[in-house]
Formats: structure tokens, sequence, C-alpha cells
């Protein structure tokens, strides 16, 4: 039976959930490894639930639950996001515990408000509040925007323990482990670690870095995030990964992705990914954005500090695919990348003239040289392509000569 309660300290389990059913997140991006809802319990004095899992798993989380409590009541629900993957049971649980007071701030009862309409006992909670559960305090910390506006973190100070909310989560269900050292982490972690960030929290990097300022004033000895492992032996290796996405500092590689119709824009990728290669570039990521999810791309644009992008124009403008992917890059705000830019176009422009409209708003100056072709790549193209893999190729790839 995959229903089991997981012990993290003697007083602390982990009563979450693998989601292996959905295919999207958020409905919109892939779980081809699942997705792991965590949520916890605190027995003490008073018994304390953090967050709850999403709704459709509301028969194993109470089932769980009800081990933990041993016939106990549950004191408190600290809601520390309130995005219904972690408050699908918020509903049953006040009516199952009457008595239960919700633990939120003036945000969360907003959206509480909002989203479910239900009455029960509230406690407000600001910056710096404490809990008293008998034998230890809660600690309670505002953490804007990651990845919400109401997100607060949790942390208990007789075990060190920070309930983190979405902050160090990752894409992928938890395969028959929960600690950090029941996985190889950068082979079985890593990629969808940094895919979460990127796809949910990329946006917020300048919040992620207050909140690592803030964290670090925090004696922490484990990390339970809503999603992925739970962390105690690779802590300073998750808050350097952090601390290095979150200021989107890039590895020597670069990321090429194009927009081709009938192949021609994307030969034109595929030697820019040669000459690259040819001038000691040797970490280099082809997409076609027609066949690869934007989820995937994004991962690793934020993984390498080159990004070249392509495309042939469609009706005046960039091919949709390319465009969908411009546009995330605005709205994410994507900064320190070296960037190129290359088109392709029959009778009127449109591709390349949009990839660079993009880089202009996001304060992107391209190596160069730009490169546009008309309707197939002739030799003026490929001495351009050339020159544009040359400039690249020196830019990712400088701390190292
Ligand atoms: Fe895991 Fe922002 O929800």
């Amino acid at each position: 039976m995959i229903n089991h309660v997981a012990k993290i300290t003697d007083s602390i389990s982990w009563i979450g959930v693998n989601d292996r059913q959905k295919h999207r997140f958020e409905n919109l991006w892939p779980l081809e490894r699942g997705m792991a809802y965590n949520s916890y319990v605190i027995v003490d004095e008073k018994i304390a639930v953090l967050d709850t899992v999403e709704r459709s798993f509301l028969e194993d989380y109470l089932e769980k639950l009800d081990e933990v409590l041993a016939g106990r009541p549950v004191d408190y629900l600290i809601v520390n996001h309130m995005e219904p993957d972690h408050t699908g049971v918020l509903r049953e649980m006040t009516e199952r515990y009457p008595d239960m007071q919700l633990v939120g701030n003036k945000k969360t009862f907003q959206f509480l408000d909002n989203f479910y309409c239900v009455e029960g006992n509230r406690l407000e909670v600001k910056e710096g509040d404490e809990l008293d559960l008998g034998s230890r305090k809660l600690m309670f910390s505002m953490m804007p925007m990651v990845h919400w506006p109401e997100v607060m973190v949790t942390y208990d100070h007789k075990e060190q323990v920070l309930f983190s909310a979405d902050a160090f989560g990752s894409f992928g269900a938890l395969d028959g482990g929960l600690f950090d050292s029941d996985f190889d982490i950068p082979r079985e972690f890593e990629s969808e670690m940094r895919r979460y960030y990127s796809n949910i929290v990329g946006k917020y990097g300048a919040q992620v870095q207050r909140a690592l300022k803030k964290l670090s004033a925090l004696e922490i000895q484990t990390i339970c995030p809503l999603h992925g492992p739970v962390w105690r032996e690779k802590i300073p290796y998750l808050l350097d990964l952090y601390d290095r996405w979150s200021r989107l500092e890039g590895e020597a590689g670069v990321v090429i992705v194009y927009g081709s119709m009938y192949g021609h824009t994307g030969k034109m990728a595929e030697r820019l990914a040669r000459r690259l290669r040819e001038n000691g570039v040797t970490e280099i990521k082809l997409f076609d954005a027609s066949k690869t999810h934007l989820s995937y791309i994004l991962q690793e644009v934020w993984k390498y500090e080159g990004l070249i992008i392509g495309s042939c124009a469609y009706n005046n403008a960039v091919f949709p695919p390319v465009a969908d992917l411009l546009s995330k890059l605005e709205h994410w705000g994507v900064k320190n990348r070296t960037v190129g830019a290359f088109g392709n176009y029959t009778w009127s422009g449109g591709g390349l003239k949009g990839i660079l409209a993009t880089f202009e708003k996001l304060k992107l100056e391209p190596v160069g040289p730009n490169v546009e072709a008309q309707s197939c790549m002739h030799f003026a193209e490929e001495v351009l392509l050339d020159e544009l893999a040359v400039n690249m190729a020196k830019a990712v790839i400088k701390e190292e000569c």
C-alpha cells in the first residue's frame, strides 16, 4: 500500500501524497515524473497540520492524518500557501475539526474567503509572530511572491525545521524515498528542481533573494518544502542552487531554440550548433520549439549563459511556438544572458525583428551579427552564422580561457 506516513522526527510526520496521474501541473507544465504534494503534522501538547494536499487525494490524505492523530483532534491548520494544490482538503478539515484554528496572514484569509467561503476560527499572524504548541514555538515569516503574495514560511525553533512552502520544491514524485539522502539528487532531481524553479518561481528572483537573506538568520537542520524531497544533508547545496538560479547566474553553455516550418531555419540552427562546438563550447542544447514543451526549454535557459533564438517569419511575425517562448522570457524578466538571433523569410520579415524586439525589452544586447536568410541559407548567411558562433563562444567560455 502506497499510503504510508513517514517520520521526519519523533514529533513531526510527513503525510503527503504522490500524484502520478495528472499530466500537467497548473494544467500547463508537464509532469512526466509526477508530483509530490507534501503536508506535515507536528504532534506536541497541541497538534498543528502544515498545509494539506490537492483535492483528488482527499481520502488517502485523511487516512494518513488519522494514523498520526491516533484519535486526537487537530488544533491548528497552518496555511503557508493558499494555492489549491495545498488547500484541496481545507474545507473538509474545518468540518472535521470545528474547534481547529486556521493560521494565516491577512492575505491568506482574503484568498481563503474567495476560494472556499469556509467559516472557522482564525488566527491571523504577521512577520515574526509565534505560536506556542507546548514544548515548542513556531515562528512565521512572510515570503511574498515565492510563489504567491500570501506565502509565508513556518519555523520550528525547537527542532530547527523550516516549513518552506513552495520554496526549494521540485517537480517529480518521490519514488519510495522522502529525504535528500534517499536520492542521488544531482542525477535524479536537479533538472526537475530547476524546471520547477524556472517554470513556477523563476519570475520572482528578487523576492527569492530577499527570502534567502531572511532565512540566513535562522539555524536550519531540516527544510520541509511543499513539493519534492525533504532536505537534511544537502542544505548548503540547495541554498547555493537557489542563490544562483534567482540571480540567473549561467553556466558556460548555449541554448539554441528555433521555429521552422519546412526545415530551412532549422538548418541554420544546426550550423550554429556545429560551429559553436568547433569553437570550444561543449554544452549545447538545441530545441525545435514546435516539438519540445516550453517547460523544458525554460529549464535549460535557466542553466546556461548563452541563448540564441531563431524564427522563420509567419504572417509577418514570429513563428507562434517561438513567440510563446519570447512572451515567457519577457514576462519572467530574464536577464544576465548572452544572446544571439537569426531568422528566415520569403516575402516579408517578422521573425528576426520580433526576437530582437524582445531582447531590447529585456535590455539584452545581442552579440551579433543578427542573421536573416531569404527562404534558404545561402553563402552570405553561412558566413554570418559562423561569425555569430565565434562571438557567442568567446562570450560564454571567456572565464575558462
Ligand atoms: Fe505548490 Fe504555488 O503551489
